[in-house]
């Protein structure tokens, strides 16, 4: 996957000149994240005055799933997390709803509760939550495992997050056991589609598992998407078989946006909720997963089969400026790809002379 070697010296050379510098100074390089976002708030997925030529307004899902990522809980949020929470249990009707990272805002035991009490009280769907890079400290005292799967409707969901990290950075990686878990929840017995959630990206790839993760996932043929945030925009990737799709931070000023997935014999279709005029409405963007063979699901759809392994913590024992030069060049293979190269470099050389900013304390 992320073999261009001249390309690679050129930026392992600019990663190690800025990140010394950053080092240098003692200072967190936390203008990186920056850059990704410039670069990829330029590819986001946008409104079409009509349907595209596959989606079927008639047609009757399945069943549908929900996704709200990057909550990014604050002090004025709670009355619009809790009018998307009533539009999903009234308008959507999905068999779960899955919440993938930076949720709580804060990574007090008393503010994961909080998040964890009004998901508790406004939510009557099955809600499956996993941690993020933000705020991931105390996750697991409060909604125990980050590694589990069941089966819903056919489909086999599995939810993960990395064990090893830098404390709101996302680079890092994860653990042995994990990956021996993963990779068998990657290869069901019978032909069944499966559907990652996590926080980071496999594309881009901004964590540095992402390249190891993309050759698995390529090569496990049940596999058909993976579903994520961290990123902020909302945005999809297809380079190989298994397409990605990066939902927006729900956090974000004015839009509250979540994603709704109505599941199908053959594909998922990806539609965008946001609130505008005062409520939540649907809105005229469209994102298909095509499943690698018909789903076969009979009766009610609900979860089952539901499994974890053991609740965990984060280790925060990585250093992000180790990490990053290598995050650095496999995101400068992805800017290669998408044909944003020359902007990539040049946001690059901008933020290295840019001042850090001033980051909240993630603790
Ligand atoms: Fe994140």
């Amino acid at each position: 996957m992320f073999r261009s070697p001249a390309l690679s010296v050129i930026v392992a050379f600019l990663a190690a000149s800025f990140f010394g510098a950053s080092a240098a100074r003692g200072e967190p390089p936390k203008t990186l994240f920056d850059a990704f976002s410039e670069i990829v708030y330029d590819m986001e997925i946008k409104d079409v005055p009509a349907p595209p030529d596959w989606y079927d307004p008639a047609a009757k899902p399945i069943f549908r799933f929900a996704q709200i990522t990057d909550i990014h809980m604050h002090d004025a949020l709670p009355p619009y997390l809790i009018e998307a929470l009533k539009f999903i249990d009234s308008e959507v009707h999905p068999a779960f709803v899955a919440i993938t990272g930076d949720n709580a805002g804060n990574s007090a035991v008393e503010r994961q509760q909080f998040l964890k009490n009004l998901l508790d009280k406004n939510l009557k769907a099955p809600c499956y939550i996993i941690r993020g890079d933000n705020w991931a400290r105390n996750f697991s005292k409060v909604f125990g495992s980050t590694r589990y799967a069941f089966e819903c409707g056919g489909i086999r969901f599995v939810f993960t997050g990395l064990d090893h990290d830098d404390e709101g950075h996302g680079i890092g990686y994860f653990a042995e056991d994990t990956w021996a878990w993963m990779k068998k929840e990657f290869q069901p017995e019978t032909d069944m589609p499966v559907i990652l959630l996590m926080h980071e990206n496999v594309w881009p790839p901004d964590f540095s598992d992402a390249g190891k993760m993309d050759r698995i996932l390529e090569a496990s043929p049940c596999v058909a998407a993976t579903l994520t945030g961290h990123l902020h925009p909302d945005v999809e990737f297809k380079f190989g078989r298994v397409k990605h799709i990066c939902a927006p931070k729900f956090g974000q000023t004015g839009r509250y946006p979540f994603k709704v997935y109505e599941v199908h014999e053959r594909h998922i279709a990806a539609r965008s909720i946001e609130w505008q005029d005062g409520r939540f409405r649907i809105v005229e963007k469209y994102q298909k997963i095509d499943l690698p063979f018909p789903i076969k699901s009979a009766g009610e759809t609900k979860v089952e089969g539901y499994r974890e392994l053991p609740p965990r913590e984060t280790s925060f024992d990585l250093r992000a400026e180790d990490y990053m030069p290598t995050i650095m060049v496999q995101m400068s293979v992805f800017a290669q790809r998408t044909g944003m190269l020359e902007k990539y470099l040049e946001v690059m050389s901008a933020a290295k002379r840019k001042p850090p900013k001033k980051t909240e304390n993630p603790k």
